[in-house]
């Protein structure tokens, strides 16, 4: 193989309620598609049953519209990642054994990919702005995870704290219930705080040893708070809905750079970098290139279609496991964690 070559992947990601395809050639990603699913929202979080029926309709025309904006055909690849885990059993069901009976048919090789790892990959893809430098620290934030890792080399990371909890998209989501805002809720609150004061309501912040994370407590603190003063007003929320978000929003940023920036200090380490669903959020991106200047941080950010679940990242994982011929076998199973 030569290195102008071409390596085309076809990454499939499935393990949430977003069923996503992309082609990458070696690190440049050629389509990246994502289907939502609309149907959650009335339900304040993602049924799983839904979730899975919901793969199963999308997946096919998912991947065809993926091959069609790269422009090639589906003998042109030259392997199949995939998300083997963690998220929801039966949405990953779906894309695992898509993958396998893909690559069956093809003759090609499968790849699993870890959901996390992937996230943090998404800083591998070539799109003109410069990848972190090993090592370097990742604040790794989803609708199920809340991590800093320390990212040692493509394949080598090491998780330096986590919560022991809620994470904090979850967070988002709960406290959007609620309010009675639509799921998921952190994008609805990313939007409402833009016009709020977020000095406006105090939150309780936790107390939590070495780079460990907690958000029961702030959770049920706002679910009290909320509670008590609808009593004395039935429209509180209503009248204060921005400044509600902006509120929780900036505790809950408060609450991850308080330990990134622990983190940071134990390890020396000022490459820092964010991923995951969390990441997207508008007040963190702001706080966290102030914090930057403040530090001494080189931070890296992730595009928007990037940062939420997508199949680039899953593609670009693919990419450095097949340099290192690094296949799977069609007799594996999805995990619902790790
Ligand atoms: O990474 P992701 O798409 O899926 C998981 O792996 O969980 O993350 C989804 C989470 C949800 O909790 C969602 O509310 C949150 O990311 N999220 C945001 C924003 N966009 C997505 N949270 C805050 N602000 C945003 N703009
Ligand atoms: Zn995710």
């Amino acid at each position: 193989m030569h290195l102008n070559d071409p390596i085309y992947i076809l990454g499939i990601e499935s393990s949430c309620d977003d069923t996503s395809a992309s082609v990458i050639n070696r690190n440049k990603i050629l389509a990246n598609k994502v289907s939502n699913q609309k149907i959650h929202e009335n339900y304040g979080g993602v049924v799983p049953e839904l979730a899975s029926r919901a793969h199963q309709q999308n997946i096919i025309p998912v991947v065809h519209s993926a091959l069609e904006e790269a422009g090639i055909s589906k003998d042109q690849l030259s392997a199949i990642a995939f998300t083997r885990g963690p998220g929801l059993l039966g949405s990953l069901l779906v894309g695992v054994s898509f993958a396998k009976a893909f690559a069956m048919g093809l003759h090609i090789p499968i790849i699993e990919v870890d959901h996390l790892h992937a996230h943090i990959m998404a800083h591998f893809i070539d799109n003109g702005s410069p990848a972190p430098e090993f090592p370097f620290l990742c604040l790794t934030v989803s609708g199920g995870h809340s991590q800093i890792v320390k990212v040692n080399d493509y394949n080598q990371m090491q998780i330096i704290g986590k919560t022991i909890d809620d994470a904090a998209g979850e967070t988002f989501d709960k406290a959007a219930k609620i309010m009675g805002l639509p799921y998921p809720g952190g994008p609805v609150i990313d939007k409402l705080a833009q016009s709020g004061d977020g000095n406006r309501f105090r939150f309780s912040k936790p107390k939590i040893k070495d780079l460990d994370y907690s958000f029961s407590g702030l959770k049920t603190s706002v679910l009290y708070f909320i509670r008590d003063e609808l009593k004395k007003d039935p429209n509180f929320i209503e009248k204060n809905k921005h400044d509600l978000s902006a509120s929780l929003q900036r505790t809950i940023i408060e609450i991850l750079l308080d330990k990134l920036k622990l983190a940071s200090r134990q390890t020396g380490i000022k490459e820092i970098a964010i991923a995951g669903g969390v990441s997207a959020n508008s007040g963190l991106r702001k706080t966290l290139e102030k914090e930057a200047v403040q530090m001494n941080w080189k931070t890296y950010i992730p595009e928007f279609q990037f940062s939420t679940d997508n199949a680039a990242m899953i593609s670009i994982v693919g990419y450095y496991k097949y340099l290192n011929n690094d296949f799977s076998s069609f007799d594996i199973a999805p995990y619902s964690r790790k």
